[in-house]
């Protein structure tokens, strides 16, 4: 049997591309491995959004070519964002890629993988943004296809709704490794998320780029993101249902609405700011203003009682200064995040930023921003946390926790330390028997740190 191993970089997205990938290969007859080096095929699921995500995968890439040269028989294959992005290139740079696969075409790796080694590398890229419609039937084959019983964390599940993206922030590469936005038909997704709940799902986030900006029309019908939340949320034995990511304009109330009258959509918004100031989020051409951002997070508050929001950020954007990033600092405290990813400013060749901005800020600068800001938002988070200390709130198990969070002693015979999330996203350790991993638990809050919640099982 083919062993094949699959490494996933990037975001929720490519981690669902990957699991798509992987049970098309598993139902095509190949075993996943976790042991690269015990592999016939070396596969690569890409991220193009950082400098640093693509020089990881050229040096994976510089180490399988190099185990090819001698003398070791491997498919090497790249997929997603980068392979998009970089197409022929790959194959020019690294002798011994035999797969190069953009993200629209990845229902045709198992076929690439049967073909490789006979002749030339094979190279499947998504056509241009405007020719890219007409290739959506390759694409759903992916998402319809799926194996339901195959998902990223037992009980929980990962669902696309839309592909692509129109917003071309000036930072940006999404926009053109991933398309143009699209709407997947609210049936299709319906069916999907109907076949993992008998499968024994009960967690789905639906994936977007912007999915607040889902819309899928047809026959006369117009759907929008809180009338598909409406439909999946009648779906019996669908618990929890989440969104992500949402784009700070065009913020529809009745999306708030269904979160806070739906019994399944989770209290938790995940909305980039990426900038406090007004003159930055231009430059990076954010079609929204830092008040109209402040009165998104005042709606959303008051719309939802004990919503958690989550943001990222940017930093040492080009032309940030000392006074635009204290802006950004201010907005952290002031939207009391329950988490922000902050991001040191990368420039990503054909943006509209790094066409027409210099890389202006020291990249000492934007490492000392980048502590600063989780420092703010570290203090954010624990004062947070601290005043939840005495709550009862459950969690779905995700499983063993990764990290032990305990001074001294061990968990009782029988149990470990299992990890949690509550409906607003907070993440919770408490000591239990690890086949609890699916399921709902009760928990008492008794300690908390800025990113976890210490807690027990009552
Ligand atoms: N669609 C989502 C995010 C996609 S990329 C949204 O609009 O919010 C995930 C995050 O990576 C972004 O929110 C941004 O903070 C960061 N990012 C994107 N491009 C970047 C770049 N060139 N340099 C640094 N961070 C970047
Ligand atoms: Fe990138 Fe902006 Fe689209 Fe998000 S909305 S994927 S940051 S272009
Ligand atoms: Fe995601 Fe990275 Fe592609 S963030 S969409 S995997 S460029």
């Amino acid at each position: 049997m083919m062993k094949v191993y699959l490494e996933t970089m990037g975001c929720q997205m490519n981690r669902l591309d990957s699991e798509l990938v992987a049970s098309a290969l598993r139902a095509a007859g190949m075993e996943l491995t976790d042991d690269a080096k015990a592999a016939d095929v070396l596969l690569y699921n890409t991220c193009s959004v950082r400098a640093h995500a693509e020089d990881k995968v050229h040096s994976r890439l510089g180490w399988a070519c190099q185990r090819k040269a001698g003398g070791k028989r491997l498919i090497v294959g790249v997929l997603g964002c980068m392979a998009q992005r970089l197409g022929d290139e790959l194959v020019r740079r690294h002798r011994g890629v035999d797969i190069v696969c953009g993200p629209g075409q990845l229902a045709r790796v198992g076929e690439m993988i049967a073909a490789a080694g006979e002749g030339a590398p094979q190279v499947a890229l998504d056509p241009s943004r405007r020719e890219t419609l007409a290739d959506d039937d390759v694409m759903e084959r992916l998402d319809g296809g799926r194996d339901p019983a195959v998902t990223h964390l037992p009980g929980q599940a990962y669902v696309r709704i839309m592909r692509g993206c129109n917003k071309f922030c000036a930072y940006c590469v999404v926009p053109l490794v991933r398309g143009p936005e699209r709407s997947r038909s609210d049936d299709a997704i319906a069916e999907e998320v109907r076949r993992l709940v008998d499968a024994g799902v009960t967690q789905v986030t639906l994936l977007g780029q912007t999915v607040n900006s889902y819309r899928y029309e047809a026959n006369g019908r117009s759907v929008g993101l809180a009338d598909l939340l409406m439909q999946l949320d009648s779906i019996a034995g669908l618990r929890r249902l989440r969104f992500v990511t949402s784009y700070p304009a065009d913020f529809d109330t009745a999306i708030l609405e269904a979160m806070r009258n739906l019994p399944s959509v989770c209290e938790y918004l995940h909305i980039p700011a990426q900038s406090g100031s007004d003159a930055v989020l231009r430059a990076m051409g954010r079609r929204y203003s830092r008040r109209e951002y402040d009165e998104l997070i005042d709606r959303a508050r008051e719309t939802v009682p004990g919503i958690a929001i989550a943001g990222d950020f940017i930093v040492g954007f080009p032309g940030e200064t000392d006074e635009d990033f204290a802006a950004s600092a201010d907005l952290v405290r002031r939207s009391r995040y329950k988490n922000s990813f902050v991001f040191k400013y990368s420039p990503r060749p054909d943006t509209t930023a790094d066409k027409r901005l210099a890389d202006s800020v020291p990249d000492e600068v934007k490492r000392r921003r980048n502590n600063e800001l989780l420092a703010v938002q570290e203090e954010v988070s624990l004062a947070a946390n601290r005043a939840m200390i005495g709550q009862r709130v459950e969690v779905l198990v995700e499983g063993a926790s990764p990290r032990a969070h305990r001074q001294g002693g061990s968990a009782p015979a029988g149990e470990v330390q299992l990890l949690g999330r509550t409906r607003t996203d907070h993440i919770a350790v408490f000591d239990g028997p690890e086949p609890l991993a699916g399921q709902y638990v009760q928990i008492e809050i008794t300690d908390a740190t800025g990113l976890t919640l210490i807690a027990r099982q009552v």
